[in-house]
């Protein structure tokens, strides 16, 4: 693995940098990748893509309560990797620094990362089905109703077959289109919209450099492709 000269000089000129982090951002602080066995993953008999859609919230809530806490529970003994302090440390470096993430996990924050783009939600979140208030599930125990209407809450995740919260992808569209620096790390790049953001900002002209152990169908469309781990390669940018 070998960072260009003009890389390496583009990172430390930049003024505009976004980040588009997937799955495999978190995979080496032990979050199981979609295609590393989590999407295979089957909760009492019901498969991955079942147990969370907007279909089974509308069938039977409780179980996918069942299936969130067991997942958050999971996710609670896990820590943020060099990766994810890589980019948190990368926000107060540029003017204007975007950071836009698939993950639900909150490993971006427990690092230190403002403002992250959420493009799927935060599994650290519920959110009331009626009126919409968002409950904080990090520090406190889950509430049983909305504390506003009384009606019931959901995870405050994007399901299969559910639309992305408005705004974020739109917003996270500006930036890239204004970037000069386009960093992919650990996205497989397969799911859209958010596929669709390292293309935007290399249509608008930045260099685009992915950071993924293995060729995504991305790759062949970037300027430069770090192959390794993210937890291994980023850190490299600040020697
Ligand atoms: N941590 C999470 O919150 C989490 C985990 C699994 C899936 N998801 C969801 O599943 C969907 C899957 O899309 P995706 O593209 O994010 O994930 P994906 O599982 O489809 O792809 C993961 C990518 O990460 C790469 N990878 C594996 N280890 C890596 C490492 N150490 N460093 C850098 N890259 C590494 C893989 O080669 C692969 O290309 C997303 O919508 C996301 O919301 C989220
Ligand atoms: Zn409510």
């Amino acid at each position: 693995m070998h960072i260009s000269a003009e890389l390496r000089e583009l990172f430390a000129g930049a003024n505009r940098v976004l980040v588009l982090t997937g799955a495999g951002v978190s995979a080496e602080s032990g979050v199981p990748t979609f295609r590393g066995g989590g999407n295979t993953a089957v909760w009492k008999g019901m498969p991955f893509d079942v147990i969370s859609s907007a279909e089974m919230v509308e069938r039977d809530l409780p179980a996918v309560w069942e299936w969130f806490d067991y997942r958050r529970h999971f996710l609670e003994e896990l820590k943020p990797n060099p990766a994810h302090y890589a980019i948190a440390r990368w926000q107060d470096r540029f003017a204007e620094f975007t950071l836009v993430t698939q993950n639900i996990d909150g490993l971006h924050q427990k690092a230190g990362s403002r403002e992250v783009i959420e493009l799927h939600g935060n599994i650290w979140r519920a959110r009331c089905t009626a009126c919409g208030t968002a409950y904080n599930m990090a520090q406190e125990k889950r509430p049983d109703a909305c504390f506003e209407c009384g009606d019931l809450l959901r995870p405050d995740v994007v399901l299969f077959g559910e639309m992305l919260p408005r705004g974020a992808f739109e917003f996270a569209a500006v930036r890239a289109s204004a970037s000069e620096l386009c960093f992919v790390v650990g996205t497989s790049a397969l799911v859209y919209p958010a596929a669709g953001l390292p293309e935007i900002a290399k249509a608008a002209g930045a260099y685009v450099v992915e950071v993924n152990p293995e060729r995504t169908p991305l790759s062949s469309q970037c300027d430069e492709v770090l192959t390794g781990k993210a937890g291994e390669v980023l850190p490299l940018f600040e020697r």
